[in-house]
Parts: C-alpha cells; sequence; structure tokens
C-alpha cells in the first residue's frame, strides 16, 4: 500500500470513529437529559416538527413488524379543551392507539409504548417539551369516533407536545431515580 493510500485508508477511519462516537453521545445525552414537561408555552408546534416527531414514531420496532398502531394528531383548540380542560394553547396531543388483536409473542400495548417513547424523545430533540399521559385514556377511548380512530383500535397512551421555557435545567425538573444498585443485579 502506497503513502496516498495509507493516508485515504487512516482518514476514513477517523472520520467514521469520530462520527460514530458523536452520534452516540448525542443519543444517550438526549436520553439522560429528558424530562416530563410541565410548565409550556403558548407558542405553536408546527407541522414540520409534527411530522419529524410521527417519523420517529413509525420508526419503532414492533413484534412481526405488525405495526398496529394508529396515531391521532389533535390541533383543534376545542377538542384539546375538551380532552385535557388546562392544556396550553399552541400544545398538541399525539394518541398511540393499538389494534385489539394480540397474538401469541405479541403485545400491542408494548409496540405502542416503544412507539410513545421515540415520539417522547424526539420531541425533545426538537426543543420541544414532551409528556406521557395515561390518565385521560378511559375518557378518551369513550370518544374514539370523533377523534377518527378506528373500530378495532383502543387508545394506549396520550402523549402531549409543547415549547418550554428553554431557561429551565432539564435535569433537575426530571423526578429522581432509584439508583442502579436497587434496580440492577449482575449474575
Ligand atoms: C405510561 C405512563 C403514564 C403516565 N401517565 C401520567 C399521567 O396520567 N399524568 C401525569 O401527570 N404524568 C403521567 N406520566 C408521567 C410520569 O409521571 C413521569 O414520567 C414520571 O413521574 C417521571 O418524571 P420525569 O419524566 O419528569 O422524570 C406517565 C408516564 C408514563 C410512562
Amino acid at each position: 500500500m502506497n503513502k496516498t493510500s495509507l493516508l485515504i485508508v487512516a482518514s476514513v477511519l477517523f472520520f467514521c470513529t469520530t462520527t460514530m462516537k458523536s452520534q452516540t453521545s448525542c443519543v444517550t445525552d438526549a436520553i439522560l437529559s429528558t424530562y416530563s414537561a410541565r410548565n409550556f408555552t403558548t407558542k405553536p408546534v408546527t407541522d414540520s416538527q409534527i411530522e419529524t416527531i410521527l417519523k420517529c414514531g413509525i420508526k419503532a420496532p414492533s413484534a412481526r413488524n405488525s405495526q398496529m398502531w394508529k396515531f391521532t394528531v389533535v390541533k383543534s383548540s376545542t377538542l384539546l379543551s375538551e380532552l385535557m380542560p388546562n392544556i396550553t394553547t399552541g400544545n398538541i396531543l399525539i394518541i398511540v392507539s393499538g389494534q385489539d388483536a394480540n397474538q401469541p409473542g405479541m403485545n400491542v400495548a408494548f409496540d405502542c409504548a416503544l412507539a410513545t417513547e421515540n415520539m417522547y424523545l424526539a420531541a425533545q430533540n426538537l426543543g420541544l417539551g414532551a409528556h406521557i399521559y395515561m390518565a385521560p385514556v378511559s375518557g378518551i377511548n369513550s370518544r374514539k369516533q370523533d377523534l377518527g380512530i378506528p373500530d378495532g383500535y383502543s387508545v394506549i397512551t396520550v402523549l402531549r407536545i409543547g415549547n418550554v421555557d428553554q431557561g429551565v435545567d432539564a435535569v433537575s425538573s426530571a423526578s429522581p431515580r432509584n439508583s442502579l444498585e436497587e434496580v440492577v443485579n449482575y449474575r
């Protein structure tokens, strides 16, 4: 191998390792700095942000790649205040519904949870705040027709997304977690 080829190989290796490193730290940093937003501003979420978040949702893995989920984006201010009375203007809800069709080796609610987490992280990575809710699920399930949620699907969870005050310290806003020593065992 001549000098020029060696130089090219070394440059490619350097580029790959530095790029891979920064991608890894980007994802882990994002996960470690998430928290459930509780104070939103009235600045609206844009359609392009919503589309990116939804693309991250459908990218989630699912058992046998069955993708038995539907996402309902609620932007109507009337509907929003009916579903979540104290919601801040400019927020949106993404309702995640799963097909009522579990088979052995599948768990639709689990798949929906993975999609929800992808969208939760995506929203925060776009500089938005996000909060997962289960409490409104039964109320929303009784309004499936108004929301265009098809028969045979049930609401699993609700994701609230909005703009947040960027001055808030994300790490100290998160609720404390049990320590690794309490949660993990090694054998
Ligand atoms: C499946 C699920 C359901 C949740 N339901 C609610 C809810 O109904 N109301 C609420 O205020 N927060 C809800 N949360 C948010 C949790 O309370 C929050 O993630 C937890 O307290 C940790 O806080 P942090 O994300 O700010 O660190 C829910 C979270 C998950 C994952």
